[in-house]
């Protein structure tokens, strides 16, 4: 049976009522196909068996030594994006694979068009963008990567300064390109989240967006904490993959957190923010759980600000 997810829906997702929807993001959701199959019976099956079977393979785990595949990865973006006459369309990450089954509301589901999980992420920055971000000052993206989501940005912030960071070169590349040739308001900064820079300053009533950045820092994620408390933004969210959200009694959720450990890939983040908020250090001011790929749910989002 195919299904369809509705403004209705994304306002659950989102934890709203489905009056508050923004227009943006509503236009946008009924402008997409977000039709799915939901996978069961042998379907289901044969999703958890290719989960199990990547378990036992060996896969790259993340961490510094991964930084010259980023480095190669944008990079191709970069020369697509040139050799297109600067297209942005050209930067949306090749790691977005299409007609790839995800994970939706705990099940496995096969999207009908190609392109849901990148419309998806549409809705969602536009949602960000719009809910938790109006009136920055400036917005810091960092692990920027390619630099599409700090060119939605420019949409729905237009006063915004836009900063993207990252500790590939070529991003920084990318950014020149698209302020010199699309007059976007970017610029971009060589960073490394695991020894942050203590040169760099923000602008008053900055915003932090990470997204699918710290997932790539495993558990070293202390040094960019204790940064962002000293600059005290005003705003940050991060969209990431969250070991905790996991219900380990749910074989769903079990094999996103595996996959987790197997990767090395972001764990004790949202324990820790937990600690600081009871060390009244930290206000959390959302925390949702939305979609995600394959393996796990990538497009959790946590929000939260200083104090
Ligand atoms: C999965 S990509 C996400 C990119 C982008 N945020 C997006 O949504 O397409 C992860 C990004 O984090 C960057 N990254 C990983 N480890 C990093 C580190 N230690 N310091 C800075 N950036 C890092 C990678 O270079 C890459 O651009």
């Amino acid at each position: 049976m195919t299904s369809t997810l509705t403004v209705n829906d994304f306002a659950r997702h989102f934890g709203i009522p489905e009056h508050d929807m923004p227009a943006a993001c509503r236009e946008l959701i009924l402008g997409r196909d977000f039709r799915y199959r939901v996978m069961t019976g042998a379907e289901r099956d044969a999703v958890i068996l290719r989960v199990l079977k990547t378990l036992k393979a060996d896969l790259e785990v993340s961490g510094p030594g991964r930084q010259p595949r980023w480095e190669a990865g944008w990079g191709e973006n970069l020369k697509e994006f040139i050799a297109s006459n600067y297209d942005p369309s050209m930067l949306v990450p090749k790691f977005v694979r299409r007609k790839e089954i995800i994970r939706l509301d705990g099940e496995f589901v096969l999207p009908e068009s190609e392109t849901f999980e990148t419309d998806y992420v549409c809705v969602l920055r536009a949602w960000i963008f719009s809910r938790f971000f109006r009136g920055v000052g400036a917005l810091y993206e960092f692990g920027v990567g390619s630099g599409h989501n700090l060119v939605e940005a420019a949409k729905y912030l237009p006063a915004a300064k836009l900063v993207g960071l990252d500790w590939a070169q070529v991003s920084k590349q990318i950014l020149d390109e698209l302020r010199l040739h699309c007059g976007i308001n970017v610029e971009g900064h060589v960073f490394d989240l695991n020894k942050p820079d203590p040169s760099l300053q923000f602008e008053p009533g900055a915003g932090v967006l990470t997204i699918g950045t710290l997932e790539q820092i495993g558990g070293n994620f202390g040094p960019f904490i204790d940064f962002l408390l000293e600059r005290k933004p005003k705003v940050c969210v991060h969209v990431e993959t969250l070991y905790e959200v996991y219900d380990q009694d749910n074989l769903v959720d079990w094999l996103a957190a595996a996959y987790l450990e197997k990767r090395n890939y972001l764990r004790g983040f949202l324990a820790r923010m937990r600690e600081l908020e009871a060390e009244r250090r930290i206000r959390i001011i959302d925390l949702r759980r939305t979609f995600g790929s394959f393996y796990h749910d990538g497009y959790t989002y946590l929000v939260w600000e200083p104090l």
